[in-house]
Order: structure tokens, then sequence, then C-alpha cells
């Protein structure tokens, strides 16, 4: 017995922020970022909330799942910008949807978040806990970025994409995962910091700090490694993967991965130009947006794949 996705859904916010509207702003221009990064355009939350696009994006997963809100047993938000600190946006998920009986839990893996929930997803199903897991990613990056720093907020972009994963004959072929503590302040975002009656604190908070180049060298060769890894668990070769569902950081990561693994880039969708990073949401949203398009078939095999803040990766073959 293993676990197969057996309905997809994403939410992305209504406001669109180009390129040219964010060097109207700051010092950078469309040319820059489109062609460092391969990101056109970028969604960014007015309104919304890391728990209203996640409740949403659950919504069409589950419609499509067609199972019932109560039959769920388990949710888990991979998610790094929930709206509190307590409850976790799982729990927020859960109350809206009405699945009463569902453990409920957020995971910080920040842009590994979703493999990291549907990677525990799948070992619950595999110990026979659970039959049923409803698995999120989602961010609301805009709000802990630092504005003043074209170096970042350029790149990251808001959303939700979710999947709803049950106990099947089929499914999930393989699984890696890992982390790199000692890489972690790469790319940082340090919690507030308070006062109390005993110290002398203050109160601050902090924004996200990247060293882009360090990150970008751990990507180039730890995404390869890690398919790699997971293939050769699968006894799978990449001529058998349909397509490779990425995390979407930086097109030229993505074009060095298809390189390293000699596979042709038309295997690797992208939604990048559209939505940015979007860390925890991106394959998920990605995957919805494949899923939706008709491009997967029943027996379809696929490699998900997600790295970053951690630093952390992931990797996983599963059949469609
Ligand atoms: O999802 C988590 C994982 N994150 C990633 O995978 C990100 C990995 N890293 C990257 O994708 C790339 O390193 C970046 C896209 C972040 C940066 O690209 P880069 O080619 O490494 O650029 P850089 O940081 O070396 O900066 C080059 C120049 C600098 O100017 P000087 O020092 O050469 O004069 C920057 O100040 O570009 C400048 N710059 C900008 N210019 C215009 C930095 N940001 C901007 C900007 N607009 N927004």
């Amino acid at each position: 017995m293993t676990s197969r996705i057996i309905g997809t859904g994403s939410y992305l916010p209504e406001l669109i922020i180009k390129n040219d509207d964010l060097s109207k702003i700051m010092e950078t221009s469309d040319e820059w970022i489109a062609s460092r990064t391969g990101i056109r355009e970028r969604r960014l939350v007015k309104e919304e909330t890391t728990a209203y696009m996640s409740i949403q994006a659950a919504k069409i997963a589950i419609e499509e799942s067609g199972v019932k809100a109560e039959e769920i047993d388990l949710i888990i938000v991979g998610t790094i910008t929930g709206d509190y600190i307590t409850p976790s946006t799982a729990c927020e998920v859960q109350a809206a949807i009405g699945a009463n009986r569902a453990a409920a839990f957020d995971v910080n893996a920040a842009c590994t978040g979703f493999m990291t929930a549907l990677h525990t997803a799948y070992a619950y199903m595999a110990a026979g806990v659970y039959d049923t897991a409803l698995v999120i990613g989602a961010e609301t990056l805009s709000k802990i970025m630092d504005w003043d720093d074209r170096s970042t907020c350029v790149l990251f972009g808001d959303g939700a994409g979710a999947a709803v994963v049950k106990k099947d004959t089929v499914g999930l072929i393989s699984m890696v995962q890992g982390s790199d503590g000692q890489k972690g302040m790469n790319l940082s975002c340090k919690n507030r910091e308070s006062k109390n009656p005993f110290n002398q604190g203050k109160d601050t908070i902090y924004y996200t700090q990247m060293n882009g180049q360090e990150v970008y060298k751990f990507a180039v060769k730890k995404v390869p490694e890690c398919i790699s890894e997971v293939l050769e668990k699968a006894n799978i070769c990449t001529d058998e993967i349909k397509y490779f569902i990425l995390h979407q950081a930086n097109m030229r990561i993505i074009q060095s991965v298809a390189k390293r693994l000699k596979v042709s880039e038309d295997k690797f969708p992208i939604s990048l130009d559209l939505c940015g990073n979007v860390s925890a949401a991106s394959i998920p949203i990605l995957l919805d947006q494949v899923n939706k398009k008709g491009m997967l078939e029943k027996g379809d095999k696929l490699v998900l794949a997600g790295f970053g803040g951690g630093l952390t990766w992931g990797a996983t073959v599963i059949e469609w």
C-alpha cells in the first residue's frame, strides 16, 4: 500500500505586480529581473491571508478528489508565514472546511515545506495511522520582505496550493529528504524580539535576508543530486518521467538542473514567470496548473523536488 494524490487546487491573489511596477518604486528593471530570474510578474495579497488562500486552494482540491471534508484524517500546511503563531494555519483550514476528524498542524521547511508536508502525510499513511490527508503549501511572503532590499523583494510572491492524498495501491514510489543547518544563515528571517520587565530587549521585527549566490550554488548542486537519488531508489530512469515539477525560484536554476540531468527543458513546467518564488506554495501551485491544463494522465510518473531555507531539500517520485 502507498498513497496517491487524488485532487489538487490552488489560489493566487488578485493583485498582479509586474516588474515595471517595481521599477517605478525602486532601483530595478524588468530587464534585470527577467534576465536573472525569468520572473515577469508576481501576485501579492491585499486583503487575503495565508489561511484564506489555503482554504480556497483546499476547497478546490477536495472537490476534485471527491472525498468529504469529514473523511480527512490529517491536515498539514507547509508555511513560514502563517497568520498566527498559534493557532496553526492547518487548524484554521480545519475549522473553515469542517474537517472535524482531522489532526492538523503546520511544518516549517521554507521552500521545501510542501515536500516535507507531503512526505509526512505519506509516512503517517504508510504506518497505517491515517487514510486520507490534505496537504497544503501556502505563503504570504510579501509580509516578511524588506521592501527596501531590491535583491530579495523582487523575487517573491504570495499564493497557496493544495493536494488531497489517499491510501492506494499506486502513488508515491520513493522519497528523499535532507537538510544542512550549517548553511542555514544563507537564507534567514529572524523571529521578532520583545522586551519584558526583566530584560533590556526591544520590540523589533525582522525581514528576509538571502545570500543569493550561496543559495544558487547549493541549489544547482543539491537538486540534481537528490533527483538522481530518488530516481535510483525508485529504479526509474529520467526517460520514464513525464514532468519534473521543481520549486520555482529561478529559471536559470531549472535550466541548470535540466542540463545536469541531461533532460529536455520541455519536461520542466514553469510558473515562476507569472507567480515569482512562492516558497512552500510553488510546487503545489504548479502541480495544480499542470493538472488543470489536462497535461496529466493516470499512470504518468512525475518527480516533485523542492529546496530552500534551512537549508533543506526533498524530492519524490509519484505515479499519477
Ligand atoms: O526559494 C529559496 C531559494 N532561493 C533561491 O534559489 C535563490 C538563488 N539565487 C538566485 O536566484 C540569484 O542569486 C539571484 C537572482 C538572487 C541574484 O542573481 P545574481 O546573478 O546572483 O546577482 P547578484 O546577487 O550577484 O547581483 C548582481 C548585481 C549586483 O550589483 P553589482 O554589485 O554587480 O554592481 C546587485 O547589487 O545586481 C544587483 N542587483 C540588482 N539590480 C537590479 C541585485 N538586485 C537587483 C535588482 N535590480 N532587483
